[in-house]
């Protein structure tokens, strides 16, 4: 009998460390820390184990404990408690990582096994591992990598086999924080717990499916690492797939960490890699979000004037499988929209015959189905119904799903429930070796065969290519 993923993890992870290298970074502030101080705030920490914060900037015990505090206090979902943090704060250590040889680190350790984050930049990954197996700190370590994954196919293959070298895939947790949202572990809940919406849930009633991820920010303060990135590989190669393998795997035989890989990998197989030809690039110039005037792309800092970074990417993509042939799939991401929103709708097939021609409404869009992934977390079910009155009216009504009023609770952060599942073991919601390198098959025709830049102002829906490309259908936020 496999135990259900929930049962195993409402209990403290075992004794471990966990190691933040990069402790003095944005990711380490804004999610990682706050993440922790919210696991200990609910018992789901491990009882024994310190949190050891490395990096190169000399910041002091004192130093990193206050500026954890401070993260706590600006970033943590449910703000901030002093008897909590109290409970925390002995645990916290920081080492200076002035040798690259870690000697100092495996020093502090404690347990015998630890949670070792990579909270560092790609390039210094390599090293980093390298370090690890030199300081014979490889045994009892889980390692966390996080995305981007390779920067193409090659370097991917790279990165795995120097992580190989060192560690054992079952030590390695390549993270996805899409997979640790609410709303994105809810696509299999919703598909394989109702079983009247996965006899619908495939070509014989699906029009096509759209999967929208819109920021209304720019690219902040990352122009060096997004110039050279660019939205497919930042957002396309890795959260919409997962989304989409996620939406159109086949059911897997039990709940097990491997068997839900398994089916995830076979779908990603069967995607199609992408036609440059049914692809869209934009890039966002100055305009107006919320009532703002915004700079564009080309002006923001660290980009060249003459940068052809794409802030938008849009593509048609097609799964060959038995369940979607021909079916297609819309999907785009872009910077600087008009608002922030993540979205997948699935569009059921018209009716066979019409019956309400002539009457007052003439275009009608058949029924879909809207997930909302973020914000406003929740599921929409479109559908027609007759209007009061004597005559055969019709108008699309909603049957509505909602988080926050549903469970009167906004869905944890990602990285909480990721780290946990780290800590005890469980591969669920991390990108196995073979899923990681072929998505890059699946993105890598659009990067080596570039389509024009089509530019976009700020505050749009993006390019009006991007209409064009799913026309005669109509993207669902315009
Ligand atoms: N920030 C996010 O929201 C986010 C989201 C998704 C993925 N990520 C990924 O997470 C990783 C960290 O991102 P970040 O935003 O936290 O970056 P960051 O703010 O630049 O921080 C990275 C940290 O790594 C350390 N570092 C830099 N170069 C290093 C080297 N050569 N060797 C060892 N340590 C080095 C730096 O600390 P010292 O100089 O003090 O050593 C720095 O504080 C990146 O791979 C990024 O792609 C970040």
């Amino acid at each position: 009998m496999i135990k259900s993923r929930t049962a195993m993890a409402l209990k403290p992870p075992p004794p471990q460390d966990i190691v933040i290298m990069g402790a003095s970074g944005d990711l380490s502030q804004r999610k990682l820390i706050p993440a922790i101080y919210n696991l200990a705030a609910v018992s789901l920490l491990p009882v024994e184990g310190q949190i050891v914060g490395f990096a190169r900037t000399d910041l002091g015990e004192q130093g990193f404990r206050d500026l954890a505090r401070r993260s706590i206090q600006e970033y943590s979902r449910t703000g901030f408690d002093e008897t909590v943090w109290a409970g925390l704060v002995p645990r916290i250590k920081y080492v200076k990582n002035d040798d690259h040889s870690y000697g100092s680190l495996k020093r502090v350790l404690r347990e015998n096994e630890r949670l070792v984050y990579l909270a560092i930049p790609p390039s210094a990954l390599p090293d980093t591992i390298t370090g690890l197996h030199d300081a014979e700190l490889s045994q009892g370590t889980r390692i966390v990598v996080e995305k981007p994954f390779g920067h193409d196919l090659a370097s991917a293959r790279e990165l795995n086999h120097a992580i190989h070298k060192v560690f054992h895939e079952s030590q390695v947790f390549r993270i996805d924080h899409y997979l640790g949202k609410e709303t994105v572990q809810n696509i299999l809940v919703f598909r394989f717990g109702n079983s009247v919406f996965e006899r619908v849930w495939n070509r014989d009633a699906v029009d096509h499916v759209q999967l929208t991820v819109a920021e209304s920010v720019g690219i902040e303060s990352r122009g060096t690492y997004f110039e050279d990135a660019g939205i497919l590989r930042d957002i396309v190669q890795n959260h919409v797939l997962q989304m989409l393998s996620l939406l159109t795997m086949e059911p897997p035989s039990n709940v097990a960490p491997e068997a839900i890989r398994d089916e995830k990998i076979k779908v990603i197989r069967a995607m199609r890699p992408l036609n440059p030809a049914r692809t869209v690039r934009g890039q966002y110039t100055a305009g107006t979000i919320d009532g703002q005037p915004v700079q564009g792309y080309r002006e923001e800092k660290d980009v060249s004037p003459e940068s052809m970074t794409e802030t938008f990417f849009a593509a048609q993509m097609e799964v060959d499988s038995w369940r979607w042939a021909g079916v297609p799939f819309f999907v785009r991401t872009g910077k600087r929209l008009p608002r922030r929103a993540t979205e997948i709708v699935v569009q059921f097939r018209e009716p066979p015959l019409c019956f309400f021609e002539g009457t007052d409404v003439t275009h009608l869009p058949s029924d879909h189905l809207v997930m909302r992934i973020q914000p406003d977390e929740g599921i929409q079910f479109a559908f027609l119904a007759k209007k009061p009155g004597p005559e055969i009216s019709v108008q699309p009504v909603m049957m509505e799903f909602d988080y926050s009023s549903s469970f009167m609770t906004s869905p944890p952060e990602a990285y909480e429930r990721l780290l946990h599942d780290v800590m005890v073991g469980d591969h669920t919601l991390f990108m196995r070796e073979d899923a990681a390198e072929r998505a890059w098959v699946v993105v890598e025709p659009a990067l080596n065969n570039q389509a024009p830049t089509c530019m976009y102002p700020a505050g749009s829906w993006g390019p009006r290519e991007a209409d064009q490309l799913i026309a005669p259908r109509k993207w669902h936020l315009h």
